[in-house]
């Protein structure tokens, strides 16, 4: 592996000698091929993506402008600043991290070390959840959406979800979130159902913090709570009629015994986040046990999964013996992704 080598440079700065340093300097191009290099010997498959991410962080401009300004020297103090850039993202310290944030549902979203990084998959289950929504309001009125399966991001959908509908004119769901982590799915819920109010819940203060911050830079604050616990037992006593329509989770799904073979980007993630004991299925299988008490009749429970779950959670929840049969959702991959069920007794 190659290293980057930094100590030069702050000797140089205290030594005055920065015209010495400036002419040192690489130019745009040459940093991003060096960087690309130094990336590609970690093993990094984005390389030259993330180094220019890196480097546009640096200069403050978007990644695109780069290529507007290939021959423009680095000042001393950019050069320093990237090399450490590119120092941690050699040690495989995941980009998100480095740069502060991560965009999900086209949302930029606030990030840091304690929390997950917002995969793109679990947008699928932002995606369910708006379908099952749509579908609960269908189903106790006149239809006026399509059914849970269909592609929830069409311009019919979206007018449907905002148009008032039968007699629940202007009323949006009450929803919980468990294991909310960086508030990525409660705040992408909260801004596409202007009505619902939400109930956001995890077990670690640091992901709090982060969530309510993601929630305040996007307007929807008034509109979610934010409480710290062990699943339900944050959020009881705080629902209305201890009813919710919706229970919505990603919850840790990976076996304990497969997290050591996991990329190293994701052994910067907190554990508490990833680790869903011997099976991957301890959080899902306490989820799907305690929700029926916290759903109304007819609500739906959304549940993220790993690809090779599905047919474990659908097992689980028909064993509870309280749902409808599960149905599954795929990711953009094709993989299963998201187990919805509803709660029997409409
Ligand atoms: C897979 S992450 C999901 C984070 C976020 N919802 C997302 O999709 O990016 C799981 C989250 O569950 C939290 N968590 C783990 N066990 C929990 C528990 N028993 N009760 C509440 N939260 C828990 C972790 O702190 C972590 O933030």
């Amino acid at each position: 592996m190659i290293r980057l080598r930094l100590p030069e440079i702050p000797a140089l700065v205290r030594r005055g000698s920065l015209s010495l340093l400036a002419r040192s300097c690489p130019d745009v191009e040459a940093c991003l091929r060096g960087g690309t290099l130094v990336l590609e010997q970690a093993g990094i498959e984005t390389a030259r993506l993330d180094a220019e991410c890196l480097l546009a962080a640096v200069l403050g401009c978007p990644r695109w402008r780069l290529g507007l300004e290939p021959h423009r020297r680095l000042l001393p103090e950019e050069f320093g600043r990237t090399l450490r850039l590119l120092q941690r993202r050699e040690q495989r310290e995941p980009l998100a991290y480095i740069l502060g944030t991560r965009e999900f549902w086209s949302l930029p979203l606030a990030v840091s070390p304690g929390v997950l990084v917002p995969r793109p998959e679990t947008e699928t289950l932002v995606e369910a959840t708006l379908a099952a929504w749509e579908e609960m309001r269908a189903t106790s009125r006149e239809p006026c959406a399509p059914p849970f399966g269909s592609n929830t991001r069409s311009p019919e959908l979206d007018a449907a979800r905002h148009a008032p509908c039968g007699g629940n004119r202007g009323a949006g769901p009450t929803i919980v979130e468990l294991c909310t982590g960086s508030g990525a799915v409660a705040v992408a819920l909260a801004t596409e159902l202007p009505a619902a109010r939400i109930l956001a819940a995890d077990v670690s203060w640091r992901a709090l913090r982060v969530a309510r911050a993601n929630a305040e830079r996007h307007g929807v604050a008034d509109r979610i709570t934010f409480r710290r616990g062990d699943l339900f037992r944050a959020v009881d006593g705080r629902l209305p009629d201890n009813r919710a329509d919706l229970v919505v989770a990603n919850p840790p799904y990976i076996p304990t015994g497969d997290l050591v073979t996991l990329m190293p980007e994701v052994q910067w993630e907190p554990r508490v986040a990833l680790d869903g004991g011997a099976d991957g299925l301890r959080v899902a299988r306490e989820i799907i046990e305690a929700s029926p008490a916290r759903l109304r009749p007819g609500g739906f429970l959304l549940l993220e999964i790993g690809a090779e779950q599905a047919e474990a959670v659908q097992g689980l929840v028909a064993a509870a013996g309280r749902w409808e049969p599960a149905r599954v959702r795929c990711d953009l991959a094709g993989r299963p992704r998201v187990v919805a069920t509803r709660r029997r007794g409409m």
